[in-house]
C-alpha cells in the first residue's frame, strides 16, 4: 500500500516520450509580426495602452463610454461578474456581443480578447458542462482525455463569444492545506507537464484562427504552489487581520534550481504547445513578488523559453507590489515584463498612471511597443484582424452547449479520475440487483459540492447551483435495477436493513485563500453519518468529495470500501459507473494521501526517509 508504484510512473514517461514534440500551433505567434508591426505604427501611446488595460465588464461598461474613451483592449469576467441581466446562456453571450461592438467602434476597431475564469467548463454559466478539476484529472494520468475537455470547453466558451480562457492552472500544490489545490493537476510536475500540455492543445486546437479555439493562459507563474505555511493575520485580504494559517500568495522560498525543477515545467511544455498567454502569480519567490520580476518575466520566460505571446497580471496583482505606492509598482511590473494588467476597476488609474510614466520616460516606448506586439500578436493569429469575419458571437453554438454528447465525455472523466482506495471482502462493484441501497451524507445529492469553488460563483456553492448535471443519489437511482429501492437520509440514520450504505461526504466548496485549512479531518456531521450507518450493521461504502486528499485514518476501519473522487463536477453518473461495475476502476491518486496533520507538506518531492504516507502518490485499486 505504501510503495511508491513504478509502474505508473513507467507509464507516464511513456506517454511523454510519444507526445514529445507536438507544438498546438501551426505558426508562430511572432509571424504575424509584419501585419502587426503595420498596425502599431498607427497608433497613439493612448490607443497602445488601451491595449494593455483589462477591466472588469460590470464597471467599464457601467461608464458609457469608457471603453472607446480608454481604448479598451480586453475586458474580464472574474469569478463573481455575471451579466447585469443575470446569468443565462442568452445574457453572457449579449454580453460579450455588447463589449465587443463598442471595442470595434473604436477609431482603429481592434477588437477585444474577452477573457474568463473556464477552468473546469465554462464554469461560469449556468447550465454549462463542469467537468471534473484538475486534481482528479490528475488521477486519470490520460492527456488524451484532458485534450478532449479541452476542446469542448473551448466549444461552450465560444458560443458565449467569449476567447480566452484564464486557463490551465499548471500549478505544482506541495501542501495541500492549500485553497487552490484542486486546481493543480498534481503535486508531481512530470504530470502537471503533460496534462498542462495536453490541456493547450485542446483549448488552443492546432490552430489558434479556427473559430472553435480559445487561447489559452497558463497560471501562476510560478511557485504558487509552493509558498510555506504562515500562521499570522493575511494582509490585503477580507479576513484582514485574523490571525490564521495561510499558504495563498506567500512566498516560495527556493533557490532558482529547485524553483525551477518543481515550478518550471508546466510552463516550458505550455511555450512549446504553443500557449498565447501566461499569468504571473500574486507570489513572492524569496520576497520578490513575481509580478515584479524581471529575472522571472523577461530573462527566463521571454528570452530563455522563448515565449512570444503576452502576460497577463493577476486581478489586481500589480497593487501589491507596493502598496504605498501604485504607480511606482506599475513602472516596476511593466519594466520586468508585464504586458497586460488585469485592472478590474481601477483601469482608468492604470491608464493615467502608465500613461504620465511613459512621458516621464520611466517606462520606455520600446517597452510599450514590446508588450503592445504581443497582445496583438495574439488577436492577429485569432483571426480577430479578419475584416472577414464577424468578431460578433456565433449562436449556432449554443445548440450543442450543455449537450448530452459534453456530458458524456464529463462523465469518461469522472468514471476515470475515482480512486478505489479500499475495497474489502470485495464489496465493489454492488450489484444492481441489491434488495436496497441506502444513500447518506451532505453531498450525496448536492451538485454544488460536486462541483466546488468556481462554479458559477467565485467561491461556489452548495446545492442546486446549475441545471442540466446529475448529483450522485440521481445517478444511482437511473443506474440501478427497477426493482432496488434506494433510500436517503442525510445523517445516515434509517440505514438499517439495506443491502448496502454510500456516505458521500467530504469538503464544501471554497476558492484561494479563503479555503487554506490547518484542520483537514472530516467534520463531525460527516463523522456522525458515516458512525450511524456502520451502526446498522450493513457494509459501508464511504466516498469523498473533496478538493484535497482528507485526515480519513480514523474513519477508514469503518469503511469496507473507500473512494475519493475529489472534485467531479455536474457528471454525477461516473460515479455510477465506478460502484457498479460498468466501469473498472482505473484512477491512481495525484496527491500523496497523509496519515496525520502534522505530516504536513508531504508529498514526493520531500526526503524519502520522510515520505510516510496512509496512501502514497500513485497508489489505486481496481476490482
Ligand atoms: C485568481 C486567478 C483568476 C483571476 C481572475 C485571481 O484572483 O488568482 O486565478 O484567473 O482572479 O478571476
Ligand atoms: C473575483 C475573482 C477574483 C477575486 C480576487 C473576486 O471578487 O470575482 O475573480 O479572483 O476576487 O480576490
Amino acid at each position: 500500500m505504501k510503495s511508491y508504484a513504478p509502474a505508473a510512473a513507467l507509464f507516464v514517461l511513456l506517454i511523454s516520450i510519444q507526445l514529445g514534440c507536438v507544438p498546438s500551433t501551426s505558426k508562430k505567434l511572432s509571424s504575424y509580426d509584419p501585419q502587426v508591426k503595420e498596425l502599431l505604427s498607427q497608433m497613439t501611446l493612448e490607443e497602445k495602452i488601451g491595449q494593455m488595460t483589462q477591466p472588469e465588464q460590470g464597471p467599464v461598461l457601467g461608464n458609457p463610454g469608457d471603453m472607446q474613451k480608454y481604448f479598451i483592449g480586453s475586458v474580464l469576467s472574474g469569478g463573481d461578474s455575471d451579466p447585469a441581466e443575470g446569468n443565462s446562456l442568452q445574457a453572457w453571450t449579449d454580453l460579450y456581443d455588447r463589449a465587443q461592438s463598442e471595442a470595434m467602434s473604436t477609431r482603429l476597431a481592434i477588437p477585444i480578447l474577452y477573457g474568463i475564469d473556464a477552468v473546469h467548463g465554462h464554469s461560469n454559466v449556468l447550465g454549462a458542462v463542469m467537468f471534473p478539476h484538475n486534481i482528479a484529472l490528475g488521477c486519470t494520468r490520460d492527456p488524451v482525455l484532458v485534450e478532449k475537455i479541452g476542446r469542448i470547453t473551448a466549444e461552450e466558451v465560444r458560443a458565449t463569444g467569449i476567447q480566452w480562457t484564464f486557463a490551465p492552472c499548471v500549478t505544482v500544490p506541495q501542501d495541500i492545506r492549500w485553497g487552490r489545490t484542486y486546481e493543480g493537476f498534481s503535486e508531481d510536475q512530470e504530470l502537471v507537464r503533460i496534462l498542462g500540455e495536453a490541456a493547450v492543445r485542446g483549448m488552443q486546437g492546432t490552430d489558434l484562427s479556427n473559430p472553435l479555439s480559445i487561447v489559452a493562459c497558463a497560471k501562476h507563474y510560478i511557485g504558487d504552489g509552493g509558498t510555506s505555511a504562515n500562521i499570522a493575520p493575511r494582509p490585503g485580504m477580507p479576513s484582514g487581520g485574523k490571525v490564521r494559517l495561510w499558504l495563498d500568495q506567500g512566498d516560495t522560498k527556493l533557490d532558482e534550481a529547485e524553483l525551477r525543477r518543481i515550478h518550471l515545467p508546466g510552463y516550458i511544455s505550455a511555450v512549446r504547445a504553443g500557449v498565447g498567454t501566461i499569468m504571473p502569480s500574486y507570489n513572492t519567490w524569496n520576497g520578490v513578488r513575481c509580478s515584479a520580476s524581471k529575472r522571472l518575466l523577461t530573462e527566463i520566460l521571454k528570452e530563455e523559453l522563448g515565449f512570444e505571446g503576452f502576460l497577463i497580471s493577476d486581478y489586481n496583482a500589480i497593487n501589491q507590489i507596493n502598496p504605498k505606492d501604485y504607480k511606482g509598482s506599475i513602472e516596476i511590473s511593466i519594466n520586468a515584463g508585464m504586458d497586460m494588467a488585469m485592472v478590474p476597476t481601477g483601469y482608468r488609474d492604470f491608464f493615467n498612471n502608465l500613461k504620465a510614466l511613459v512621458e516621464e520616460g520611466r517606462v520606455p516606448m520600446s517597452r510599450i511597443d514590446d508588450a503592445v506586439t504581443r497582445i496583438l500578436r495574439v488577436k492577429f493569429a485569432m483571426g480577430l484582424m479578419d475584416k472577414n469575419r464577424s468578431q460578433l458571437a456565433d449562436r449556432k453554438l449554443h445548440q450543442s452547449f450543455g449537450s448530452p454528447e459534453h456530458r458524456a465525455l464529463a462523465r469518461e472523466a469522472v468514471r476515470k479520475s475515482t480512486v478505489l482506495l479500499r475495497n474489502d471482502n470485495r464489496i465493489l462493484p454492488i450489484s444492481k440487483k441489491a434488495a436496497r441501497i441506502h444513500l447518506a451524507g451532505k453531498s450525496a445529492d448536492d451538485i454544488g459540492n460536486q462541483c466546488g469553488g468556481w462554479t458559477i460563483k467565485w467561491q461556489g456553492q452548495s446545492g442546486n447551483v446549475t441545471p442540466g448535471g446529475t448529483t450522485i443519489l440521481q445517478a444511482i437511482k437511473a443506474a440501478v435495477s427497477r426493482e432496488t429501492q434506494v433510500t436517503f437520509s442525510l445523517d445516515g440514520s434509517g440505514a438499517e436493513g439495506a443491502s448496502v450504505g454510500i456516505v458521500v461526504v467530504g469538503e464544501r466548496p471554497y476558492a484561494e485563500g479563503i479555503g487554506d485549512r490547518s484542520d483537514l479531518t472530516l467534520g463531525q456531521e460527516d463523522v456522525t453519518a458515516i458512525a450511524n450507518v456502520k451502526k446498522a450493521g450493513i457494509p459501508v461504502v464511504v466516498l469523498l468529495i473533496s478538493g484535497r486528499p482528507m485526515i480519513v485514518t480514523d474513519i477508514l476501519p469503518q469503511a469496507d470500501a473507500f473512494l475519493a473522487a475529489f472534485l467531479p463536477g455536474t457528471e454525477g453518473q461516473g460515479i455510477a459507473d465506478v460502484l457498479f461495475g460498468d466501469y473498472r476502476p482505473t484512477g491512481k491518486l495525484s496527491f500523496s494521501w497523509p496519515k496525520s496533520m502534522d505530516q504536513l507538506p508531504l508529498n514526493i518531492n520531500i526526503p524519502k526517509d520522510k515520505y510516510d504516507p496512509l496512501f502514497a502518490y500513485g497508489y489505486g485499486l481496481s476490482y
